[in-house]
Formats: structure tokens, C-alpha cells, sequence
């Protein structure tokens, strides 16, 4: 045990390590005289796990574990020292949208928002890194996890990601990036190794952990599960040395995914620098000392196999973190829990992620004041789905169901009545009598709403089993399960006026029944606050805004992954020959109709685009233009700046997002809008000189509120 003497007299070293002025060079110093004062063996006691989420600490010189929690939508529940859940309720706390449905949003400003919640709750939790975000491209719609990732353009990503890490570590917790990299489908993703074009890599994958890095100064990052180019993510020198930490200049700690490290010499060399998650066999008392960076470290640093430099730069990474988050002084920001501004934040996230994706002859949105009966059908109109998912699990305080939102909203004048319509049963197919139950209230309604989709099991234990958006497991299909395609065409011929509303982490085939369909909403994951969110846009006191961050694609055959590329890989090796070309980038160039495009949502409103003027600046572009509510109703529009090369030495596709602004306008309101363009903005990676490349010549800038919805056409040539 620790003298306080001794413990005030280590903490009077850390004191201040917080405060604006501490710079890195003073950091450092410190941390510089605390390794040297480290044995080796307490210098490997900080580099592996100690429990199911720490990594070791060493008391004598009163550094604490490393506390870390998932993410990313949420502090996840306590799982002890051992992965037993703790069986206590001070657990359950705010849950958050889920990843895509904060891309949806297109507002960076929530991106902070959201990560102010997550840092704060996490901190009031006793936890310095949170597991997120979670950032892999969304190259197929049957991943898994897409639910937690953010888009398929990676310059969205880019933007979105940091203002979440900001928010995050403003209150004094770390973020921690992940799965770096290459990690975009769950199916095989222990043993999947990865092959892509250098350019895909630069210009697809890569530019969201950059700007992590980069722009929101990410303290740390997870290397994946999957190999890449033959070596492991979290232990391959490219990826990690040569990119990560010289390339883009990453100060922070890598730290493993749970079991992702599978070698001692090549982790210790090939920069990661925290191994968790490995041999958990012998639970609830694992063998902590039989890690890869375990023991053998301390008689391979001790024999001189390998240098004590490379463990101390892991360390001092580590106290890096520490450091930044405040770990070591204690001075770390209280946080606070489960408050009414953090449910808030969940509520308007939802509100502005929720896409609506169709609506035809004004069916939306809803007057209270004249429909008098709805009918509710669907499963997922009652199904929590917090707890659902894998490791990203919440136990969420409370949530709104939609069914709840709607009950809620509608009050007592109107008549609700509810249909499951089906079971989720993996495997079961439409049970006739259900449906019959359903078209029959749909029938007796004014209004039919269907709330449908994936959805992504009831907790750890069983998540795999009815689960489509969930870790380690890929969908099957595009299919929706459960026999839902004959629920919905059922309940429409039964009552024309039906809204079918979408849950999940991604598109589903539709056309079966899309066009049929008047109104089609895509509600996501959307947290607890998901049900009221969903009941405003409804009846309307909500203006949708959300815009999809993904294409919905009118069926699997059609992506690009499946068409170009190979998925899911023949079991050892996966090539991306869909190259560059993923989401909108292979359907804009291939002339390829999706269902609904990327950027693609519409508003109770209307907008108008006029005054487009570009200018040019060095090797930079301004452009401005002007957006007008020329409709009714308040709302916000998302103006998309798309960039088109005319004449390139090596292929680009048909136009890139570089740009976009969330626009609110009040009706008959305009504004002008100014993004500006940099010289990245018109560069691509030339995998034959192997840099990025400005070319002379002439550039398309393409405005407007999609991309299959371009309002206006300006050019510039450098
Ligand atoms: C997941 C990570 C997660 C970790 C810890 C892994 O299985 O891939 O995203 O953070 O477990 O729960």
C-alpha cells in the first residue's frame, strides 16, 4: 500500500496536467522521469489487460489501470473483472442513436454533441477511453456492424468523426477510433485477410481514421481483427508504423481489438502497443502473465531479444493518454449521468437522423386533428433494441419504443390499435394468421403504420440468434426476415394510406412493395428517445432533415462489392476489386439506379438553389450559392458539394463529395451558403506515381440535395 505522503508527492508531479498551457514537451518530460523510475516487469504490467476492460496500472508510482468501456452509442453495461455482468441497475444509462443514424444527421455540431454525452457519462462512470467511434466504410449493406459505423463516403466520415472525438475527450475521457482497418464485414473478420488497390486504401478507407488523427487529435485507436495484405491490422507494420504513427504523426496508444493480437514479436515491433481481450479461456481467472505481452515481453526485454526502448515508447503512449485525460492527477471533470440534456441530445440526434425516404400524395404528415384511427403493425414497433448488437450493447435507462412514441403523442383522440404481423424467429416464414390479424386492424384504421426491418437480438447472451445487424455475424440477404415482404403488401391492399417505417442499420430490398407504398421512413437505430423522435416526424412537429449517408440500393446483385468485387472472400483472402468504386462513387459511374440515393431525404418543405458562383484561389475553390424555404414549413436542407474531374490520366468516378453545409431555414427564409474547396478537395491518389495528384484542367462543382439531385453546375480550371 501507498504512503499518502508518497501518493501526494507522485500526484504533485501530474499536477496541472490538464490545463491549457501544459504542452507536450512538459508532458513529456514527465512522463520521461516516471518510466525511469518503472521496473520492467510493472513497465509489461501496463501494456496487456488486467480484467476484461483494463489494461494494468502500476500502484507503487501511482499510475491506475486504464479504464475503458464500449461504445460507441453509449456506455455499455458492467461487465466485472471477469465478463460476468454485474447484476447492479447503476448501470443503465443514456442511449444514443446508433453511428448511422448520427451520419444521417449531416450535422457535425450534434457529432460533438453526442461525444460530449458519451465522454461525460463515461467519465462519471470511472471510465478514461470509450470505445469509439466506429468509422469502417460501409462497402456492404449485409455487414453487420454497419449499424455502428457511419457511411460509405468517406469525406462524410471525415467530418463527422471529429467532432464525436472532440466531444468525447473535452471531457477529459479518450475516444478510441475504430477498427483500423479494413475490418468491413463481420463474416470471417478472425481470419479474412484483406487485398485492395494502394488508391482505394488512400482515398476510401483510410481518410476517416486520418481526420481522427489528424483534425479531432484521437488519443487512441483500435486495430482490427482482419488481416491486411497478409498480415494482421493490429500488428502490421504499414498500417500502423508507417502510416498511423510516421506518416500522420499519432501520438496516442494502439490498443488491440479484444483477441486481435497474434504474436508477440511482430505486435511488439509493429506498433501496437496495448493487447486486450486474448486468452480469456481460463475464466473467471485468466492467466493475465500468458498474454503475447505478457511475461514473454519481460524475459524478452530482460534477455535483450528486444530492446527496452520499444516497450518504453508503449508506456509512455499509454501515460500519454493519461496524461491528456487527466487519469493521473485526478482532475478529471466530474461528468454527469443520465441527465435530461443528454436524453435531449439522443431525442434531437433521432429527430434530425431519421430519413424520410418517400412520401407520396402528402400522406405524411399526420393531422391529429383529422385522422381519428391508426393501426400499428409490426414488431418492431415494440422491441427494444438497446441491448441488441454484440459488444456495443447498452443497457439503456429507459426507451421509447415507436409504438410508445406514437400512443404518446396521439393522446386519447385517437384510436390505436396494435398488430405484431410477424415473429422474430430466425428462419420462420410469414405466419398467415398473423398477417391476416394485421391487414384486418389496418383495414378498420385510417392510417396503417409498419415498423419493420433488421433488428439486432435482446442481449449478449443470444444476440447471434435473431440478429441481422450484429457483430461477428453478416446478413444473409437484402431480404427483410420474418416474412415481413407479405406483411407489407398484405396491409396494403387492406388500407392504401400505410407509412411503412424502417428500422436498422441499413437498406432492404423493397421491390416487392415499394411502389406501392405512399410513404416510406427510415428510422435506424434510434436510441431512447428513438419512439417520441420517430412519432414527431410523424405528425409533423418534427420537419424531417436526415439524408441518407449510405445508397440503399434497389437490390443486393446491384453493389458494388457483390458485382466488382468479392465478398465475403473465399475464406482465407478477400479482394476488393470493387476498388474506389463503393456506393455512389460505383453507381453514379456505372449508371447504375439505386432505390434511393446517397444524400438522398425529403422534408415537409421544399428548397430552391440559385446564385451558384465559383471562384478559384490558388489551388483552391469557393463556392457560393444561395438556399431558399419556398416551402410552408420551417425545416433544414443539406446542401452537397460534389467535385467531378472532366479529364483525369487515370479513371475517377462521376463526382465526390466534398462539401456539404446543414442549412435551417425558416419558410420564404434563404441563405447563402460558402464552402470552400482546398487543393485536396481535387485530388486523387495516383497509384502509379503512389502520391495524391493535383492535374490541370477542368473541374465540374455540382450542387445540390443529393447526388442523383444536382440543382446547379458551375465550373473552375487550375
Ligand atoms: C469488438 C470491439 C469492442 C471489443 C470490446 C470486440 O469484439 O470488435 O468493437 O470494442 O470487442 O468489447
Amino acid at each position: 500500500m501507498m504512503t499518502i505522503k508518497k501518493a501526494l508527492a507522485i500526484a504533485s508531479v501530474f499536477i496541472s496536467t490538464n490545463t491549457v498551457a501544459q504542452t507536450d514537451a512538459a508532458i513529456n518530460a514527465k512522463i520521461d522521469a516516471l518510466v525511469k523510475k518503472m521496473t520492467v516487469e510493472e513497465k509489461v504490467a501496463m501494456i496487456h489487460a488486467s480484467s476484461s476492460f483494463t489494461s494494468g496500472g502500476v500502484s507503487r508510482l501511482g499510475i491506475p489501470e486504464l479504464v475503458m468501456s464500449d461504445g460507441p452509442h453509449g456506455v455499455r453495461l458492467e461487465h466485472g473483472r471477469d465478463w460476468n455482468a454485474d447484476k447492479i441497475t447503476t448501470d443503465a444509462s443514456t442511449y444514443l442513436p446508433t453511428g448511422v443514424c448520427l451520419a444521417a444527421t449531416w450535422n457535425p455540431q450534434l457529432g460533438y454533441a453526442y461525444g460530449s454525452v458519451l465522454g461525460s457519462e463515461a467519465a462519471y462512470r470511472g471510465k478514461d477511453v470509450i470505445l469509439g467511434p466506429g468509422i469502417n466504410i460501409i462497402r456492404t449493406p449485409l455487414n453487420g456492424r454497419n449499424f455502428e459505423y457511419q457511411s460509405e463516403d468517406p469525406f462524410l466520415v471525415s467530418k463527422m468523426v471529429v467532432g464525436y472525438i472532440k466531444g468525447v475527450q473535452d471531457q477529459g475521457v479518450a475516444a478510441c477510433v475504430k477498427h483500423y482497418a479494413l475490418n468491413n464485414q463481420e463474416i470471417l473478420r478472425n481470419s479474412i485477410d484483406v487485398h485492395l488497390s494502394e488508391r482505394a486504401l488512400r482515398e476510401i478507407y483510410l481518410p476517416g481514421f486520418k481526420a481522427a488523427v489528424q483534425e479531432g487529435k484521437v488519443l487512441t485507436l483500435m486495430g482490427s481483427y482482419n488481416k491486411v495484405r497478409g498480415q494482421w491490422a493490429t500488428q502490421n507494420r504499414y498500417l500502423m508504423n508507417d502510416i498511423l504513427k510516421k506518416e500522420w504523426g499519432f501520438k496516442g496508444a494502439v490498443i488491440s481489438d479484444w483477441g486481435a493480437v497474434h504474436s508477440t514479436m511482430q505486435a511488439l515491433w509493429n506498433g501496437c502497443d496495448i493487447e486486450m481481450g486474448t486468452d480469456l479461456s481460463m475464466l473467471p481467472n485468466p492467466n493475465y502473465g500468458k498474454f503475447f505481452f505478457g511475461d514473454t515481453v519481460t524475459t524478452m526485454v530482460k534477455n535483450g531479444v528486444v530492446p527496452e526502448y520499444l516497450l518504453d515508447d508503449k508506456v509512455k503512449r499509454i501515460l500519454y493518454v493519461m496524461m491528456k485525460t487527466s487519469a493521473l492527477d485526478g482532475t478529471r471533470k466530474k461528468g454527469q449521468f443520465n441527465t435530461k440534456a443528454h436524453q435531449e441530445t439522443a431525442r434531437k440526434v433521432a429527430e434530425e437522423g431519421i430519413v424520410l425516404l418517400k412520401n407520396e400524395a402528402s400522406l405524411l404528415p399526420l393531422d391529429k386533428s383529422k385522422v381519428k384511427s391508426i393501426a400499428v403493425i409490426g414488431f418492431n414497433a415494440e422491441r427494444p433494441q438497446a441491448l441488441g448488437g454484440g459488444s456495443s450493447q447498452i443497457k439503456a435507462l429507459y426507451e421509447i419504443t415507436p409504438l410508445q412514441g406514437i400512443q404518446s403523442l396521439a393522446g386519447n383522440n385517437i384510436q390505436i390499435t396494435y398488430a405484431p404481423g410477424y415473429n422474430i424467429n430466425r428462419g420462420a416464414t410469414a405466419d398467415q394468421l398473423s398477417i391476416n390479424k394485421a391487414a384486418e386492424a389496418a383495414a378498420n384504421a385510417d392510417v396503417a403504420i409498419v415498423v419493420g426491418g433488421w433488428t439486432h437480438g435482446y442481449d449478449y447472451t443470444v444476440w447471434k440468434d435473431n440478429a441481422y445487424d450484429a457483430e461477428d455475424t453478416d446478413k444473409p440477404d437484402m431480404r427483410m426476415p420474418f416474412g415481413q415482404d407479405q406483411l407489407i403488401k398484405a396491409v396494403l391492399k387492406a388500407n392504401p394510406n400505410t407509412i411503412v417505417v424502417l428500422m436498422g442499420g441499413g437498406p432492404i430490398d423493397m421491390s416487392e412493395w415499394v411502389d406501392q407504398t405512399k410513404s416510406i421512413v427510415q428510422a435506424w437505430y434510434p436510441g431512447m428517445e428513438g419512439g417520441n423522435a420517430l412519432a414527431k416526424v410523424l405528425f409533423g412537429q418534427i420537419n424531417p432533415s436526415g439524408k441518407l449517408p449510405m445508397t440503399f440500393p434497389k437490390k443486393l446483385e446491384d453493389v458494388p462489392a457483390h458485382k466488382l468485387g468479392q465478398y465475403p472472400g473465399d475464406s482465407v483472402k478477400v479482394y476488393y476489386m470493387d476498388d474506389i468504386y463503393v456506393g455512389y462513387r460505383y453507381y453514379d459511374t456505372y449508371k447504375v439506379t439505386p432505390q434511393f440515393a446517397f444524400g438522398h431525404g425529403l422534408s415537409y418543405s421544399s428548397f430552391e438553389y440559385s446564385n451558384l458562383k465559383v471562384q478559384k484561389s490558388g489551388k483552391s475553390g469557393t463556392v457560393t450559392f444561395t438556399v431558399r424555404n419556398t416551402g410552408k414549413t420551417a425545416g433544414a436542407e443539406v446542401a452537397q458539394v460534389y467535385v467531378k474531374q472532366e479529364k483525369s490520366a487515370l479513371q475517377r468516378p462521376e463526382k465526390e463529395l466534398k462539401g456539404f453545409q446543414k442549412v435551417f431555414l425558416q419558410p420564404g427564409a434563404s441563405k447563402t451558403v460558402t464552402i470552400t474547396l482546398n487543393e485536396e478537395a481535387f485530388q486523387y491518389y495516383n497509384d502509379v506515381q503512389s502520391k495524391w495528384v493535383s492535374e490541370a484542367g477542368a473541374f465540374q462543382v455540382l450542387v445540390g440535395g443529393a447526388s442523383n439531385a444536382i440543382r446547379l453546375s458551375g465550373k473552375l480550371s487550375f
